[in-house]
Parts: structure tokens; C-alpha cells; sequence
């Protein structure tokens, strides 16, 4: 029997960042391969969601039995127990994906070769060094005719500002690529194309000047990939797993993975050196893993299939000890005692209950509206974890309820739902009954308009406003705020926790503010506010 230590240690929980279409979805189908998970290609498929309209999204959302149960894969390999998280496909810029990140202890970064770093790998990056987040990087689609490597990796190092590491190194690309050279081995990776069930062809050499490359890639090839590795040792210092792990250099891997190829070598590089679960901080003190007594947060709540019950799983991180089935902790919120008779993991294709589970696993808790993210639950300790930030909104609506008959489902729903995190409920300093609805994307919008009607059978009517920036607000000296509240109250919302918002109209006019008033405070999440 192995210990909790044990069990702990391997856990290896991550999140796999891109911008749609880099390759998400091939790439943890490809995992999934490897580690058993799943044996038909095209399995992950519900995921997929790179280029769909708004209408596919709903059908996504009603489908909603297929995203639940690839949220969250679990599978092993090489000795860890992997809990890979998916980041939500569609291409508006969401929160849930952002909330997602608090829940992994490393990330996976997806670069499509012909595009280089995009806008939205770019956001979610960000967030993940907000977090020191250990991040490794997937170059993919290396058979197509992409950019040079070299100037690739200048530009995951400017934009991303991240050290890179590549550990591997492409022969070739487009038509004329050939494979990977492994810098660590000395191995040589021979691609084919379509190669998914064959592992593939390795040469192992004694160094990149060994003339066996020569013999097998062509002398011109193997001349340019001797100058690639000089100038590559020239320009960046050798790996070290302690850089990696504080998030200040990424290991680069190249390959292609809808050719399977460089996809092994990447996760049995991910198992050796992906952290195990890391410690977390919590309002009133950091929590490491291993500690006895259990904790762990509520990051992503979930609708069930049917809309007509009340059903919703949340997705619950365990950041210290073992969660048993069947035991009683504290909900921390309410103070009230939490039992879960059918924890579930969340294994490819399906969720099956379970009796325990370790730091740094994600189990599904069967909610029935008792839960909101950011929650904590622990065997009786009065922690709150923070991480779980709401962003500042970029869109801003007043909502009402269009049919008067049905005020009740229609409170009832907007309050569920932003305890979901769909939209934030802010309030108007003046009008407390009237409602505004912040998101960050205009998705978000649509599906609170939908799933109002879908699931609540309320229908609502949103009004416009005219700002698309803000900033959560506060100042050292409470008269200074209450001033600045007083003469521009029609800018200013509440928060469902009481923070002041200030709505501004441009990133100009932020700061024009900021120099007005330089005792104030502005912050982009309300993690600094309310120390959540
Ligand atoms: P995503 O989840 O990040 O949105 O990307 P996904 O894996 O769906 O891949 C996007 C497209 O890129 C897919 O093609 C996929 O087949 C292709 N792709 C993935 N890896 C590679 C690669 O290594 N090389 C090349 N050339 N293409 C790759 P599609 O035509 O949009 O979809 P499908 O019809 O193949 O499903």
C-alpha cells in the first residue's frame, strides 16, 4: 500500500494552453493514447470548439454530458497519475479557462509552427506567470512549411517573457523534415508521417557530430542542424529543472502531432520533470500538500444534463491530504458540515465514483446549489484559498427581466448562474435594485441570455452602457475612496462582495484617472481586494 506521501508525489496536474487550432485537441487525444486512456483516435472530439459559432456553443453546452466527463482526464503514465485539464475551446476569451488555471500545477504550451505565439496563448500565458506557473512548449505542425525555429523561439521569449530551453531540435521542416534531434540523448527521432500506432524510429548517436546523422538525414541537413545546435548552445544556457519549476524557462519540444510524432518524448519529459502538486496559499497561510487534514477548492461549477433538476457537479481541487468518500468536512462559507456519497473521478469518457482521492486530484462533487467557486472545504480548519480572481469586465449590460409573471426563476437563475461564474451581478451605487451584468467576452453574454431561458424559463433584456474598462478601486485611506465614490457615482458599481468598481470608457481614460487621483489603487482582478 502505497502512503498519502506517495500517492501525492505523483500526481501530475496540468492544463493545456493554445490559441484554436494550434492543436489542443489532437495533442490530448494523443496523450490519451499513451496513457491508455482512450483507444480510438477522434474520442476527444467534444471538445472541439476552435472555430464554432455561437449557436454550437449552445449545442455544446446542451451536449453537456460530453464536456463534463473531458473537463477533466485523468490516466497514468510513467509511474504519475495525470489529471490533464482542459481550457474551455471556444475562442472568446472566457474566465472559466482563467479560473481553470488556478486548479493545475503546470501548463502545456501549443504553438502552431506556421503561426507562431498568437493573441490568445499569449492572455492565458499571462496568467500563468501571474502564478509562476512551470510551463513546457509544444511546437506543432512542424510538416508544414513554418517559421525558421530559431526566430520561433525568439518570439515565445519576447512575447511570452519566458526563458526557452529547446530540448529538442527539428531536422528540417515542411516537406523536407526529417525529425528531432534530442539534445539530452543524442537520440535521433525519424519522422513518418501518419505513424499513430508506431512508436517512432530511433538512432542513437554519440553527438550531433557523430556521421551517422550524416548518413541518415543527408550532409546538407545534418551541416544545418550542427550550425542550428552551435548557435542554439551559444545563445541559450543549458536546462535546469529548478528554473523550469520557478516558471522562469520553458523546455521546447518540436513535433507534429496529428503525426504522432514528438508526442512521446514530450510527456515522458512532462513525467519526469512536472512538479508534483505544489503548495497553495490560502488567505490565512500556505498549505502544503502532504499535510494530513484535507483542503481544497471549488474552481468550476457545472450544470448536469438535465436542465429541469437543479443538478450541477463542482469541480473540487484537493491541495492537501486525502478526501475520503462518506466523510464529513466543513463547507467553509456557511460553516456547515459537507458529506459527498458519490465523488467522482474524472476518467476519459466517462466519470466513475470513487473512494478517495489525493492532493492534486480533481474530483466532481454532486452540488445542489450549495457550492460557488472560489469555496473552500477542509476538514475543519477556517482557510480560504485565494487564486480564484473574477476579472475586471470588459463589457458592461443592465439586465431586466422581460416577463414580469416569472420574476422568481428569473432572480433564482441569475443568481445561480453567477455563482457559476457565467457573468458577474454588479449593482449601481444609487439604484440598488437595478442590475448590471459584467463579463469579459461577448459569449458570455449569450449564454446567461440562453441558459436563463433554457434552464430557468426566464427571459431578460439587456440595456446598454457605454464603458468597456475597469478597474476594481480601493485607497489606503478609506475618506480618500469614499470621496472619489461621492463625485462619480455614476461610474462606480458594487460587487457581490461589496468591492467598489469604477467603469471607464477607455484604457485613455484609466490613465487620466490614475494621475488625477493618485491615491488610489487599480487592479485588474479582485484578488487583491478581497484576498480571495
Ligand atoms: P485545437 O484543439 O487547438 O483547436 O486544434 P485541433 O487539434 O483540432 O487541430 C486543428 C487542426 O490542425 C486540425 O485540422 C488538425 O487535424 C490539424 N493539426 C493538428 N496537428 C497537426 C500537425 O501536426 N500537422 C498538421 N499539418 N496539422 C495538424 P482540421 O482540418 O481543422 O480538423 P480535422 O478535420 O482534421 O479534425
Amino acid at each position: 500500500m502505497e502512503s498519502d506521501s506517495e500517492q501525492i508525489r505523483r500526481r501530475l496536474t496540468f492544463a493545456i494552453i493554445s490559441h484554436p487550432d494550434a492543436g489542443k485537441t489532437t495533442i490530448t487525444e494523443k496523450l490519451l493514447l499513451f496513457g491508455g486512456a482512450i483507444h480510438i483516435a477522434g474520442a476527444v472530439k467534444g471538445n472541439k470548439a476552435g472555430r464554432q459559432t455561437t449557436s454550437d456553443f449552445m449545442k455544446m453546452e446542451q451536449e453537456r454530458g460530453i464536456s463534463i466527463s473531458t473537463s477533466v482526464m485523468g490516466f497514468e503514465y510513467g509511474g504519475r497519475v495525470i489529471n490533464l485539464l482542459d481550457t474551455p475551446g471556444h475562442a472568446d476569451f472566457s474566465e472559466d479557462t482563467f479560473r481553470g488555471l488556478s486548479a493545475v500545477d503546470s501548463a502545456l504550451i501549443v504553438i502552431d509552427s506556421v503561426k507562431g505565439v498568437e493573441d490568445r496563448t499569449r492572455k492565458l500565458c499571462e496568467v500563468s506567470r501571474m502564478r509562476d506557473t512551470p510551463i513546457t512548449t509544444f511546437i506543432n505542425k512542424m510538416d508544414r512549411e513554418g517559421k525558421d525555429p530559431m526566430e520561433l523561439l525568439d518570439e515565445i521569449e519576447r512575447e511570452l517573457s519566458i526563458g526557452v530551453r529547446p530540448l529538442t531540435w527539428p531536422i528540417g521542416r515542411g516537406r523536407s523534415f526529417k525529425g528531432v534531434f534530442d539534445l539530452r540523448n543524442n537520440h535521433l527521432y525519424l519522422f513518418a508521417p501518419k505513424a499513430s500506432d508506431v512508436p517512432s524510429e530511433v538512432n542513437a548517436f554519440t553527438g550531433v557530430d557523430d556521421p551517422g546523422i550524416d548518413a541518415i538525414v543527408g550532409s546538407s541537413l545534418a551541416d544545418k542542424l550542427r550550425e542550428e545546435l552551435s548557435l542554439v548552445s551559444a545563445v541559450y544556457p543549458p536546462f535546469t529543472v529548478s528554473d523550469y519549476r520557478k516558471g522562469l524557462v520553458t523546455p521546447v519540444f518540436f513535433g507534429s502531432a496529428i503525426n504522432n510524432f514528438g508526442i512521446r518524448e514530450l510527456l515522458d519529459n512532462m513525467v519526469e520533470f512536472a512538479p508534483s502538486p505544489l503548495s497553495k496559499t490560502a488567505q490565512e497561510r500556505t498549505v502544503e500538500p502532504e499535510e494530513d487534514k484535507l483542503s481544497g477548492f471549488i474552481f468550476k461549477i457545472h450544470a448536469n444534463l438535465n436542465p429541469r433538476h437543479r443538478d450541477r457537479i463542482a469541480f473540487f481541487r484537493i491541495c492537501s491530504g486525502r478526501f475520503e468518500r462518506n466523510k464529513t468536512y466543513l463547507h467553509v462559507r456557511t460553516g456547515k458540515p459537507f458529506r459527498s456519497a458519490n465523488p467522482t473521478a474524472f476518467m476519459a469518457q466517462n466519470r466513475e465514483i470513487i473512494d478517495e482521492a489525493w492532493a492534486g486530484d480533481i474530483i466532481g462533487i454532486h452540488d445542489t446549489g450549495t457550492f460557488a467557486i472560489g469555496d473552500t472545504i477542509t476538514d475543519g480548519e477556517l482557510l480560504n484559498y485565494r487564486g480564484i480572481p473574477a476579472f475586471a469586465p470588459q463589457i458592461f449590460r443592465t439586465i431586466r427581466n422581460a416577463d414580469p409573471l416569472h420574476e422568481k426563476q428569473f432572480r433564482k437563475g441569475l443568481e445561480h448562474l453567477a455563482e457559476e461564474g457565467v457573468a458577474q451581478i454588479l449593482s449601481r451605487l444609487k439604484n440598488q435594485g437595478s442590475k448590471v451584468i459584467g463579463v469579459v467576452g461577448q459569449l458570455q453574454l449569450e449564454v446567461l441570455q440562453a441558459r436563463l431561458e433554457y434552464e430557468y424559463g426566464a427571459r431578460c433584456i439587456y440595456g446598454p452602457m457605454d464603458y468597456s474598462v475597469a478597474r476594481w478601486i480601493d485607497a489606503e485611506d478609506p475618506k480618500v475612496l469614499e470621496a472619489f465614490v461621492s463625485d462619480n457615482e455614476r461610474r462606480i458599481l458594487l460587487d457581490a462582495k461589496g468591492g467598489t468598481i469604477l467603469m471607464l470608457e477607455s484604457e485613455w481614460e484609466l490613465g487620466w484617472f490614475a494621475k488625477k487621483y493618485p491615491k488610489l489603487r487599480f487592479y485588474t482582478t479582485n484578488e487583491a481586494l478581497h484576498g480571495t
